[in-house]
């Protein structure tokens, strides 16, 4: 059970959720407590970021620490940065010695571009382990090591993001709206002559067996 300690988002903040729990340590703290009474064996983790504003790695990890998570992740960033800038992975690195003898695992997290960063990345903080969220968008092949996207032919990109809209529809109907998947096909389909027409079509589509034969056509109209 992963506590999210790191929305940015203003509707979320709003109410006191996601990021906004770093200016609330007594209630994020409560609610690690409550979860785990409630989680029984599974592990419960925190992902957060280095502050609200500023880097407030020393005071907030400290908080978190004392109520022993099985893990902290944390997003290099504050949340008044959102998604802009850098990842401040020497903050990273601070939080692993200030965790360090605490038997809490250390994951870092931000702006991993490839496994081969995220590998020294990890190295040089000596993290326990690394996240990749936008890294990993469009492109399944991140974690093989063999393989360069910009290598991977279009018409094998484009029956992955189909598989991968089978495998959402398989295991998510009922429980997340079609509509989520696209926001991966924006990123499939990009990057590659008539991607821009071929996103159009996807964006219309209700069902991954309708995205089949929109990119089937695409590929029988494109040499790409
Ligand atoms: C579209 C989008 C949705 C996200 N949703 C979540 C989420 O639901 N829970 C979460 O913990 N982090 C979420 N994140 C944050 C990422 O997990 C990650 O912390 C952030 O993108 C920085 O890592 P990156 O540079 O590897 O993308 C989201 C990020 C993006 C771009």
């Amino acid at each position: 059970i992963d506590i999210n300690m790191g929305c940015p988002d203003k509707s979320i903040v709003d109410q006191g959720a996601g990021a906004a729990l770093m200016k609330n340590p007594k209630r994020a703290r409560e609610i690690i407590r409550a979860a785990k009474k409630g989680a029984g064996d599974l592990p419960v983790s925190v992902k957060t970021r280095i502050g609200w504003s500023e880097n407030e790695i020393e005071s907030w990890l400290a908080e978190l620490l004392s109520e022993k998570p099985a893990a902290i992740i944390v997003h290099g960033r504050t949340k008044k940065q959102s998604f802009a800038g850098t990842a401040d992975w020497d903050a990273i690195k601070r939080a692993v010695e200030i965790a360090k003898g605490s038997g809490v695992v250390i994951i870092g997290n931000g702006d991993i571009k490839s496994r081969k960063d995220g590998v020294r990345k990890a190295k040089e903080s000596g993290v326990d382990g690394i996240m990749v969220g936008r890294g990993v968008l469009g492109n399944p092949w991140f974690f093989n090591h063999k393989v360069k996207i910009e290598n991977v032919p279009v018409a094998e990109r484009l029956e992955a993001m189909i598989e991968h809209a089978r495998l959402f529809e398989k295991f998510l109907k009922g429980t997340k709206n079609y509509n989520v998947i696209k926001k991966h096909y924006a990123v499939y389909a990009s990057g590659f002559d008539g991607a821009k027409g071929l996103r159009t079509e996807l964006m219309g589509t209700k069902s991954a067996k309708q995205a089949w034969h929109v990119v089937k056509r695409f590929l029988r109209k494109n040499r790409v």
